[in-house]
């Protein structure tokens, strides 16, 4: 019996580690230089943590256990709580604001479907310590980055941002009051999408108004900040935040990316102020990432006043796309060079060239039996090597190596104290120490 693994959960196989390691890398790049630094935390958590903040979907979605202490547990479902309940004790001591970023692996138990499975790695940047509209411009801006980075533009993701506080103002013009304005939340989230129906429904029961549904129904419809104020001149000065995020963003370059959206309510609950979501411009793919304002959060779970915003990239949903657009970098060669030998005379010789290689940083390889040179030189192609250096007892006698580039057919012989230089020259990569 061959046991599978679960439905839901990857097999990184070395061509597919090699894709996450270039998405993950271009995600360190940009969040460094944006100042942010990297941090970890356990990835079993105690199941208060989500119960308390995070809403009713991801709740729904835990892999919760019972441990054999007794305490209840949880696979962490998203960052956010872990990051407040670290910064909480802290606070006081670290430098401000607080830039940090971290890749983990989440776990929800989710039905799976293109684009959601129930592992999936999630690039976090969050910002403390800073309430002011440019601190999500940067946040909003670095997501962007990560899109540029990999070779994406505005022709193949979109930035679609809203306000909770915005949105807050425009449900009470409406007329909207307590208990229907976060029914009215769930509904503007499903607009347009099957489960708006049941939500629709939720309101009218709820004491809405056909007249004050149909106001509702024409906010997906306001794109530019002209037609908010127009049509809800009251609330408009309750997107004042928005408004300066917005403008900062086009100051740096980046409103070709940005769309104002006002059906962005994010499921999770804890968000407070400007939320976000980036998608395929295409819209056939489900959130590549999403984020906002969470003001309240660290004050709940970590019991410190600190206003907060981020957002969380998934690395399914990306892939994906860079898969679809042609951006995914090919196979790449795990030797730089292969060392072959001629005879079994060249083998201590061969073990001891190899070494030095690679003390200097070259991947290296070479063939563990003695087969004819032109088995070793397919073994070489077949690791990707550029270049071989043939190994023989005239060559060694001579303190000389044969170099042979297998791209151009060039062939060389070369003394044995160039080698090193020959290999750089070559345009043979160092790994760095
Ligand atoms: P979220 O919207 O739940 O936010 O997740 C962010 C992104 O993670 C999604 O847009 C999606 O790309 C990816 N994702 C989520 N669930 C799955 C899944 N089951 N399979 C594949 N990808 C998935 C949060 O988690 C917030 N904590 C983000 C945040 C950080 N907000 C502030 N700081």
């Amino acid at each position: 019996m061959s046991i599978q693994g679960l439905p839901g959960f990857r097999d990184f196989y070395p061509a597919e580690l090699a894709i996450r390691s270039h998405v993950f890398g271009a995600m360190r790049r940009v969040a460094l230089r944006y100042g942010f630094e990297e941090y970890d935390g356990p990835p079993l958590e105690s199941l208060e943590l989500y119960t308390q903040k995070s809403g009713d979907e991801i709740v729904g979605q835990l892999y919760s256990f019972v441990d054999k202490g007794g305490r209840d547990v949880a696979l962490r479902p998203e960052m956010t709580p872990t990051l407040a309940r670290m910064v909480g004790p802290k606070v006081a001591a670290l430098k401000k604001p607080i830039r940090w970023f971290s890749i983990p692996q989440l776990f929800r138990y989710e039905r799976q479907q293109r684009g959601r499975l129930r592992e999936h790695f999630q690039l976090n940047c969050d910002l403390i310590g800073e309430a002011g509209p440019l601190a999500d411009a940067e946040i909003v801006a670095l997501s962007i980055d990560v899109m540029r980075e990999l070779g994406l533009g505005p022709a193949d993701v979109r930035v679609r941002i809203s306000d909770r506080r915005l949105l807050t103002g425009l449900l009470s013009e409406i007329g909207l009051i307590d208990g229907q304005v976060a029914l009215a939340f769930q509904a503007l989230d499903k607009l347009g999408r099957s489960e708006y129906g049941p939500r629709r429904r939720a309101l009218l029961a709820a004491g809405a108004t056909d007249a004050q549904i149909a106001r509702l129904e024409t906010l997906p419809g306001i794109r530019v900040w002209a037609d908010l104020e127009r049509d809800f001149p009251a609330a408009a000065g309750h997107g004042q935040a928005l408004a300066e995020t917005l403008g900062a963003l086009t100051a740096m370059g980046l409103a070709d990316f940005v769309d104002l959206d006002l059906t962005i309510v994010r499921g999770l609950a804890y968000y407070t102020g400007t939320v976000f979501e980036l998608f395929d411009a295409e819209r056939t793919l489900r959130a590549i990432c999403g984020g906002g304002r969470y003001d309240g959060l660290l004050e709940a779970i970590g019991g410190v006043r600190a206003p907060a915003l981020g957002f969380g990239m998934g690395d399914v949903v990306l892939t994906e796309l860079l898969r679809d657009r042609g951006r995914l970098p090919g196979p790449a060669p795990s030797a730089d060079v292969f060392v072959a030998l001629i005879s079994a005379d060249d083998r201590p010789f061969v073990l001891g060239l190899v070494h030095t290689l690679r003390d200097q940083g070259f991947r290296v390889e070479y063939s563990f039996g003695e087969p004819a040179l032109g088995k070793q030189f397919k073994q070489a192609d077949a690791r990707g090597a550029r270049l071989v250096v043939v190994v023989g007892p005239d060559d060694r006698s001579r303190g000389e190596v044969v170099v042979k580039d297998l791209v151009d057919g060039a062939q060389r012989s070369v003394p044995t104290p160039e080698l090193v230089g020959v290999l750089i020259a070559k345009g043979c990569r160092q790994l760095s120490r």
